[in-house]
């Protein structure tokens, strides 16, 4: 690979929903052993309030966090003033680093999905109530890789699919 890739990762309901009152609306570990699997190494771009969702700089990753305070105290990560100054963070190292991810919420998704040339999508099968909504996009643009299916064992029974998706040339 030439150039470090930009990659969108993110889980979301069939209603588009992937936050509610700035959590996660579903407990689906299986989603989030696969986000550390792909992250681990890399760094994660995030805004403000998914940052302040998670709490902490996820360890073994480089944390970017997207805020317009200039005063914004984020002690273990790198804090940035726009979605340009954090992909360029993320090309300065690019000797080591050849695939970041954009981790979310919302309002990053909607101002990166053009800058991201792959997607790695949780596609859960039902639909929740939710505050935070994946952009639409063009699904013309964007060719599916692989799809993996799979169901909770048990409880609900909720079937979830990691799908990803390379954008076309
Ligand atoms: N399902 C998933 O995969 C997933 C992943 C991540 C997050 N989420 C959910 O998404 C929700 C959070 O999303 P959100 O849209 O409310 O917030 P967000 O995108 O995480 O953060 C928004 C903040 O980012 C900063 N920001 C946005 N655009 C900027 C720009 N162009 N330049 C500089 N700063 C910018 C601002 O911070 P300041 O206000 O500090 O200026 C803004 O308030 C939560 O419910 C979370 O649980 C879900």
């Amino acid at each position: 690979m030439n150039s470090p890739r930009f990659s969108i990762l993110v889980a979301m309901a069939k209603n588009r929903v992937i936050g509610r009152n700035n959590a996660l609306p579903w407990q689906l570990s299986p989603d989030l052993k696969r986000f550390k699997q792909l992250t681990m190494g890399h760094h994660i771009v995030m805004g403000r309030k998914t940052y302040e969702s998670i709490g902490r700089p996820l360890p073994g990753r480089i944390s970017v966090i997207v805020s317009r305070q200039s005063d914004y105290q984020a002690p273990g990560a790198i804090v940035v003033g726009s979605i340009a100054e954090a992909l360029k963070v993320c090309n300065e190292d690019k000797e080591m680093d050849q695939e970041s991810f954009v981790i979310g919420g919302a309002e990053i998704y909607q101002q990166a999905l053009g800058l991201c040339q792959r997607m790695y999508v949780t596609e859960i099968q039902q639909e929740f109530d939710g505050d935070a909504l994946f952009p639409e996009f063009n699904q013309q643009e964007w060719h599916e890789i692989s799809r993996e299916k799979h169901r909770l064992d048990g409880d609900d029974g909720l079937e979830y699919h990691f799908v990803v998706l390379d954008r076309k040339i």
